[in-house]
């Protein structure tokens, strides 16, 4: 059976998140597709490599294989990987990969997981692999459409397009929170003033129906606590003489710079720096035909 869940962005309040404030994130139209099927030995297929359970190469595969395993005992399973979501970019790709295979190996077992249980177990895959997390990517995966954080309170966002740009540079995402950690440590009460803009960007945008000006106040904030770079500052710079309002997704230091503007102005753009048009994505995980 095959099954796909989709990637996400993180439209306003990355880093500030972790301290309490609030952050709106969106399922998109990039979706991970895996195929499980009965098998006497575990093989995993993807555009990284072909292994067998291997907590190394494939970690998240690995240890979804590892947890379903534990909900129902099978001799074996092969396991078919194919993703429209870039890696280590921000976008979710962990996190749709572990939700998909969970349910397409549901599927083809027949284990009669609920979506709450498949994003459960995407939780503990999550913890299995990275120690911590806050868990948003796997339920935002699992559920798809937009979403407040922490409250996980469903939201109805305008119709908008989003334009997504590799920075070409990778983003680790618990080097960056260590990082906003310390300079919280350094200047605890003006960086929690900064948590403060964020979260007032965050909550604003829900009455907002252009994200223009909130995506240059947030970006700014961003830079303001050091998970920016030269070379995204520039992108952002270059974007906006285009007509496009552009931060970064995610925890940044790399990764992908979210862009928002007129269609056209996101196509001219586009045409330049490469990247790819999304829009918010409603359905979460899915069985393919
Ligand atoms: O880069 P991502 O998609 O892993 O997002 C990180 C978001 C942070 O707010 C920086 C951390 C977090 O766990 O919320």
């Amino acid at each position: 059976m095959k099954a796909s869940a989709p990637g996400k962005v993180i439209l306003f309040g990355e880093h500030a998140v972790v301290y309490g404030r609030h952050a709106v994130v969106t399922a998109i139209n990039l979706r991970c597709y895996a195929e499980a099927k009965k098998s006497n030995k575990i093989r995993i297929e993807s555009p990284i490599a072909t292994t067998g359970l291997d907590f190394e190469k494939h970690p998240y595969v690995s240890h979804a294989v590892k947890r379903f395993m534990e909900v129902k005992p099978v001799g074996g399973v092969q396991i078919k990987i194919d993703s429209q979501i870039p890696v280590s970019s921000g976008l979710g790709s962990s996190a749709a990969v572990t939700v998909s295979v969970l349910k397409a190996m549901d599927a083809e077992f027949n284990a009669g997981l609920s979506d709450d249980e498949i994003f459960e177990l995407a939780r503990k895959v999550e913890l299995d692999v990275q120690g911590i997390g806050s868990g948003t990517d796997p339920f935002v995966s699992t559920h798809g459409g937009a979403w407040l954080i922490p409250e996980r309170k469903r939201l109805n966002l305008p119709d908008i397009k989003i334009l997504i740009v590799n920075s070409g540079e990778s983003s680790v995402t618990a080097e960056m929170v260590a990082r906003v950690a310390e300079l919280r440590g350094e200047m605890e009460e003006v960086v929690e003033k900064i948590f403060d803009v964020i979260d007032a960007v965050a909550m604003k945008s829900l009455s907002m129906e252009s994200f223009s000006k909130l995506f240059s106040v947030n970006q700014c904030m961003l830079k303001a606590i050091g998970v920016s770079t030269k070379n995204i500052d520039e992108i952002i710079q270059q974007l906006e003489e285009l007509g496009v309002a552009a931060k970064i997704t995610g925890a940044g230091g790399g990764g992908s710079v979210i862009g928002v503007g007129s269609y056209s102005a996101l196509q001219r753009v586009k045409n330049i720096f490469g990247g790819v048009i999304v829009e918010p994505e409603g359905e979460g995980v899915r069985i393919e035909d």
